[in-house]
């Protein structure tokens, strides 16, 4: 019996990617975290050198998926445009309807490469620039911010955006996972599966919080805000996004990493300005609703990454498309896994309620 896919204690506050704590993943390749949730162990060096050679030899993209790209409305945030395109390129891929192990094993490895160029194309072309062909010398992390800016990325950068990509791969039963799973127990194709799973984060409650979460920020603007903003939202009876959890009831251990990312990014910067005006809307929150209402309503895994990606200067619309581009090797684990179960999943509704 393969090891469980996660574990979560929402008490404790613990996260373990198949049993290993997610504070003991965080500092490795984000290859090696997609290969230990898909496959089940870490790889060795060999293995995981053989599964990055497989990655980054297939994170270009067909001219035709580029051709209706260019087609996008580019007003449009790039979720929208990222579910609009995997299901767009899935017709060009070969393997599309081979649910065999190793076919699947051939869609996954398409999907974690391209995800990225997918979403690196969008942006520069709504930013009316050319699309930046990707580049296999460089890591996940690097590699997307080449493709979004045209130049090498900063390496402490590119190190933390590795390291979101780790803590946003697997989160257990959540909601997009969730639907990808089910998708996946009608023995649909894994496409279908990550396209709902797509639609699914792209929900404001959940991976569009991080979108909220910019916008947040830049609605807030300073430290001397947040007091009256986060006193604003309670009154009004109004969620604070990027926080709360329905699992975590203390604080979400990967919002604990972000915040130490979004301090050491802020500090080699030498601008606290947006990792302050968060820590003050955190502070103001955290008094009033934990310590005065005894709400366990914490920064969630969206909160500091809303910081970190203002430092990196990417704007609100890329930020759920970078959870997605983390989350993918997950939904494709869960996939799997159900593949292996051939087992249809279908709840009865009576069970909303316990939902
Ligand atoms: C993700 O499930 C996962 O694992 C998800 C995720 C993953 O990795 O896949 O962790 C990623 O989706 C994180 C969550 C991102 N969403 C947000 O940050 C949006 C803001 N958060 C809330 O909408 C909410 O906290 C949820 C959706 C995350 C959880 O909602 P629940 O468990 O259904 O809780 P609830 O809405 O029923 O709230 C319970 C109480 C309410 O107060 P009362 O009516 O009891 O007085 O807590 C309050 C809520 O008003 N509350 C909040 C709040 N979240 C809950 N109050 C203010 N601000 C918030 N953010």
């Amino acid at each position: 019996m393969s090891k469980n896919i996660c574990f979560i204690d929402g008490l404790e506050g613990i996260l373990k990617y198949r049993e290993i704590d997610v504070n003991e993943l965080v500092d490795l390749p984000y290859d090696a975290i997609s290969y230990l949730l898909i496959q089940g162990e870490l790889p060795g060096e060999q293995e995981l050198a053989e599964y990055s050679a497989r990655l980054r030899g297939e994170r270009k993209i067909d001219g035709r998926v580029v051709d209706v790209i260019r087609m996008c409305n580019f007003d449009i945030d790039a979720m929208e445009a990222l579910r609009t395109i995997v299901s767009f390129m899935s017709q060009f891929d070969p393997d599309l309807n081979d649910n065999s192990p190793e076919g699947n094993m051939r869609k996954a490895v398409r999907l974690i490469a391209r995800i990225p160029t997918i979403v690196a194309t969008y942006y520069r072309m709504a930013n009316g620039k050319e699309p930046i062909t990707p580049d296999p010398a460089l890591s996940h992390g690097a590699n997307f911010l080449y493709m979004i800016r045209g130049s090498k990325p900063d390496a402490l950068e590119a190190e933390i955006l590795e390291k979101d990509f780790i803590l946003s791969a697997e989160h257990e039963l959540n909601a997009s996972t969730f639907s990808s799973r089910i998708t996946a127990s009608t023995l649909s194709d894994l496409y279908s599966a990550i396209v709902s799973g797509l639609c699914t984060l792209k929900g404001p409650l959940h991976g569009g919080a991080r979108t909220e979460v910019m916008t947040m920020l830049e609605e807030v603007a300073c430290p001397e805000n947040a007091e009256e903003f986060v006193l604003g939202k309670i009154e009004r009876r109004e969620k604070i996004m990027g926080f709360g959890h329905r699992v975590y009831k203390t604080y979400d251990p990967r919002g604990k990493i972000f915040k130490q990312l979004a301090k050491e990014l802020a500090e080699t910067k030498g601008d606290m300005h947006w990792y302050e005006t968060a820590e003050a809307i955190e502070n103001v929150a955290i008094r009033e609703l934990v310590e005065k209402k005894g709400k366990p309503i914490y920064p969630n895994v969206d909160f500091y990454s809303g910081v970190i990606y203002k430092y990196m200067e990417i704007p609100p619309q890329l930020a759920t498309s970078i959870f997605a581009i983390g989350r993918v090797s997950g939904w494709i684990a869960h996939c799997f896994d159900q593949y292996e179960r051939k087992k249809i999943i279908r709840p009865r509704a009576f069970m909303l309620d316990e939902c």
